[in-house]
């Protein structure tokens, strides 16, 4: 289905998130002719690059047996670059005469530029009357390093834009298999009364990358992995997973369900900071078989401690999760790329079968985020054969590869077209991108005043020991080999 009419503009437009996200998303709803014949994309960036420059480099990120040239030269002909400083005044005149005819239809700035210039662009926006009605803005991640930079960006961008035009994006909320959560929990009846501290022993939640930090070191080193990947990713993961059933599938109480969440995470207090955080950094090592360098030469050598790795124990203060542990764990040049949650199951509550019947494990729901999208359910049951009553764990696996025979859109093909829409339900309101930040900068000052440096580990395995030995001191294990 078409979405209205609109003028998509970037600034950074020629950057890495436009040339590997934006564009080929936008492209491949071009394709499947959601896009009108007038709506079109305007770049904006500083560097003098053409359309055809720009192209080249985004052709790249599109998987070819999705690439048509005839779609690819329509697309290209709806898109426009302008060169411009978007920090200065000087030089928007040619970018303003291209809007402003079309003040009717929707007009949209996403921002995919360091933070510091959210508030700066917005207000320049302003000064050039270029903001309709019909306007909308998207905000990248990250919004500020910490609860006051986080706070002063809303307050910038909230004072030339009102909070139903602001669309702050985090693209884990865009992926079909954190949306089937949101299927799985509320279209199904089974789990229901078990989605609970009665049933549930734990959760874990994972997002494990074997990629380093490639051409981002300079963003990366002043980030890590705690505001990177856990501020806003594995804590919107961890809302979907623990949040009430919103009363409807409506913008503001679904997000109403997840800052209660937010709100309701335990504070870390600094003498926790040991036993319920760990942060390591990458050390030369090798991923499926090829060696790769450590995160100081990636940095080219300087001294950095940056974690490149996370994991947390976590606890949410509710009537439905009192003392359940939520661990968390993310970092780069881990064993394998996999993001995964896994809700463990308590134990059952007495064992009838013979010590040699073999051990039984509890039942565990594994939802694959990716790759290999899909659910498995862990349960117990009998060995085959005359052998006598063995009982070993098999899986009930769902893979959505087999059961939807289409293609996974990325993330940001549904968000792009839902900011056009203006549904902001897949998006984070300022509330929750500051409950999260008040979270997390407690763990943030404790890392800053504690001297210890991040615990080193090899790349291609599961992180530093310690990570293990925080799941392990609660008697439970990583789903995993590591
Ligand atoms: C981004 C982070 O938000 O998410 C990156 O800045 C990370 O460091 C990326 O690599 C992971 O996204 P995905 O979709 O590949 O899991």
């Amino acid at each position: 289905v078409p979405v209205s009419s609109f003028d998509f503009v970037v600034f950074g437009g020629t950057g890495d998130l436009a040339v590997r996200k934006l564009l080929p998303a936008l492209y491949l709803r071009d394709r499947d002719k959601q896009l009108t014949a007038d709506s079109r994309i305007l770049l904006v960036s500083r560097s003098k690059e053409s359309v055809a420059e720009i192209a080249e480099r985004a052709r790249a990120h599109i998987p070819d047996d999705l690439f048509d040239d005839g779609a690819w030269k329509s697309f290209l002909d709806r898109t426009q670059h302008f060169a411009l400083d978007a920090a200065h005044d000087a030089g928007w005149a040619e970018f303003e005469n291209a809007l402003k005819p079309r003040s009717d239809v929707v007009r949209v700035f996403y921002l995919a530029t360091a933070p510091d210039l959210f508030g700066p662009i917005s207000a320049r926006l302003k000064t050039h009357e270029l903001i309709t009605p019909n306007s909308r803005i998207v905000l990248e991640k990250p919004i500020g390093r910490d609860l006051a930079s986080a706070r002063a960006i809303n307050e910038a961008v909230g004072a030339v834009f009102a909070e139903h035009q602001i669309f702050r994006i985090d693209h884990y909320l865009g992926k079909e298999t954190v949306q089937n959560l949101l299927a799985l929990r509320f279209a199904n009846s089974l789990f229901e009364s078990l989605w609970n501290r009665g049933s549930v022993d734990h959760v874990q939640i994972t997002v494990a990358e074997s990629i380093g930090v490639g051409t981002r070191a300079g963003y990366y080193d002043k980030s890590g992995a705690l505001r990177d990947m856990v501020q806003n990713h594995l804590l919107q993961l961890l809302c979907l997973v623990a949040m009430e059933p919103p009363t409807q599938m409506h913008q503001d109480t679904v997000r109403d369900e997840k800052l209660k969440v937010l709100r309701a995470l335990k504070p870390i207090t600094p003498d926790q900071l040991g036993a319920c955080t760990v942060r390591g950094q990458y050390r030369a090592g090798a991923i499926d078989g090829a060696g790769v360098p450590g995160y100081i030469e990636d940095l080219g050598g300087a001294v950095s401690r940056t974690e490149t790795f996370v994991a947390i124990r976590a606890e949410v203060e509710t009537w439905r999760w009192g003392g359940v542990p939520f661990y968390l764990r993310t970092g780069k040049r881990l064993a394998e790329r996999t993001s995964e949650i896994v809700i463990q199951f308590r134990p059952v509550p007495h064992n009838i079968f013979a010590a040699d019947a073999g051990p039984i494990q509890p039942n565990r729901l594994i939802i694959r985020l990716q790759p290999n999208e899909g659910i498995e359910l862990q349960l117990m049951s009998k060995d085959p054969g005359p052998g006598g009553m063995r009982i070993k764990p098999t899986n009930l696996n769902l893979s959505f590869a087999e059961a939807f025979k289409i293609r996974y859109a990325d993330a940001y093909e549904r968000l792009l077209m839902d900011v056009v829409r203006g549904n902001s339900t897949l998006f984070m309101r300022r509330d929750e991108v500051e409950a999260a930040w008040t979270w997390i900068e407690p763990i943030l000052e404790g890392w800053t005043r504690d001297d210890a440096p991040p615990k080193p580990y090899q790349a291609g395995t599961w992180g530093p020991a310690a990570s293990i030995a925080l799941i392990e001191r609660d008697g439970r294990t990583w789903d995993d080999d590591g």
